[in-house]
């Protein structure tokens, strides 16, 4: 614990992920997105596979030596740095359209070494170490990497880790994690249901001799389909998507099939697009109840939302009603919706107000919502609107993901040309975006570089 003290600090003082992924820069693509708004969206949209769910299951690959099948993979440069990260370590990965089987090697060995390179590109990677501690008892991890929102610390993984008896140290930029005297399943209680902690955890305890016990673990959607594969796998876990998760370790694990639950988050930006545009779309291959908090939200605002088993009808009737917001965990507003969410508010008359309670950065978009025309002012965690009659478009940049979908969705609202750059973020989790927006009639072009 001690160690871990220091640790959290080195990592909140130094915001250090931030600063080695600007350096990085050199193999980034630096397409454009243009953009004529304007343009009301209609038709139909499939929603793909969870990026958040796929990522976790397929570092599940890494406890067994047997085949494994997942289907509805969204084809993301997420998922792809996945792949490689994979077949980095030791395993064989065929991606076939939404498909992806991974098999071991010949040899079945498996490295413990997770380089800067590869976890640089996405902080997702250090969902590696789970599995490997649990395999190997040993694993070293290059410091993570991921969009630029917050420090974003691993204290919480590695207390866990901690308390499952690993013994953890900081060296030239590597955590490395060992567990020479073996793992002992035990109660783990977050400090925060983080979701990546909470994945990690299960991704370590299914292996691990005795009953771990979390509590206060995340409770998202994308964690449960993680349990679903465990269980396939064979592993004992029961009370997943819930606060209290328990999981008797078991011996070995195997081969298993599955099929990627949908994307909420892109769903929620497809309805969002729907909205700002006044359009009426229908959403297709999505879990509605997954969307309960936003589609409230919006049916609170005035939007007309039917939801029919795996479809969601959207159809903008009426101009809609500013809504206050808070950020949570599941089933809280998520986090991953806030910036998408504040560019329909800066369109709606009247005045309404932001709360991220999740991350402690996560504002960057309003400068470049501001070159559109939008009026918001930022207090701390809070952000207040006052809604503007109409957008113009402009040329901005995306600081990450989600506040490049928010800029997609203010360059579709807005009059006149809008360009997008640095929409690498976007690639990273919108599969076939402008396709998708062109066939619901979106005018949207990408200018390769
Ligand atoms: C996951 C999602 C991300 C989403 C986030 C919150 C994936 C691949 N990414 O990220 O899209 O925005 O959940 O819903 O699933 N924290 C600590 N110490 C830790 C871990 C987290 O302080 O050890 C803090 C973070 O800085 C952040 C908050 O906890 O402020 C939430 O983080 P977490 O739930 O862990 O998010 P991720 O798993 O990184």
């Amino acid at each position: 614990m001690k160690f871990c003290g220091l640790f959290i600090r080195v990592l909140r003082d130094s915001n250090f992920e931030c600063d080695r992924s600007k350096k990085g820069l050199s193999n980034y693509k630096m397409d454009k997105i243009v953009i004529r708004g304007g343009n009301k969206l209609s038709g139909e949209v499939v929603i793909s596979g969870s990026k958040n769910s796929a990522l976790p299951i397929l570092f599940a690959t890494l406890l067994t030596d047997e085949p494994a099948k997942i289907n509805n993979v969204p084809s993301l440069d997420d998922i792809n740095t996945t792949l490689l990260f994979l077949n980095f370590i030791g395993k064989k990965t065929v991606k076939k359209k939404n498909t992806v089987e991974v098999y071991s090697s010949e040899s079945r060995l498996y490295k413990y070494i997770a380089p800067y390179d590869l976890v640089r590109k996405m902080r997702a990677s250090i969902l590696i170490m789970g599995p490997l501690l649990a395999r190997l008892k040993k694993v070293y991890v290059s410091l993570p990497g991921g969009c630029a929102i917050g420090a974003r610390p691993i204290d919480i993984h590695l207390e866990a880790f901690e308390k499952l008896g690993a013994e953890i140290s900081v060296e030239s930029g590597y955590v490395r994690t060992f567990a020479k005297g073996g793992l002992k399943g035990t109660t783990i209680n977050l400090r925060f249901p983080s979701v990546g902690a909470t994945e990690n955890v299960l991704l370590t305890a299914v292996l691990v001799e005795g009953k771990t016990i979390i509590t206060n673990a995340a409770c998202e959607p994308e964690i449960e389909d993680l349990a679903i594969v465990l269980n396939k796998m064979g592993a004992k876990v029961t009370g997943a998507g819930t606060k209290n998760i328990v999981i008797e370790g078991v011996r070995e694990l195997h081969g298993f099939e599955h099929n990627i639950i949908p994307d909420r988050i892109e769903a929620a930006t497809y309805i969002i697009a729907a909205a700002i545009t006044k359009g009426e779309i229908v959403l297709k291959e999505v879990i509605p109840q997954h969307l309960k908090s936003i589609n409230d939200k919006l049916k609170k605002s005035g939007l007309y939302i039917k939801e029919l088993g795996n479809k969601i009808y959207v159809k903008w009737i009426k101009d809609l009603e500013p809504q206050n917001i808070k950020t949570g965990v599941y089933p809280e507003f998520p986090t991953d919706v806030q910036a998408q969410w504040m560019t329909l508010m800066c369109l709606i008359k009247g005045e309404s107000s932001i709360k991220e309670n999740v991350f402690e950065n996560r504002f960057l978009h309003v400068a470049e919502l501001r070159r559109f025309g939008a009026d918001i002012s930022v207090n701390g965690r809070v952000v207040n609107i006052k809604g503007v009659e109409k957008f113009s478009g402009a040329s901005v940049i995306v600081s990450d993901l989600r506040a490049g979908a928010a800029l997609i969705l203010a360059g579709l609202a807005a009059r006149g040309t809008t360009t997008v750059s640095r929409v690498y973020h976007l690639d990273r989790g919108y599969d076939m975006l402008e396709k998708k927006l062109k066939e619901l009639g979106a005018d949207i072009r990408r200018v390769f570089s």
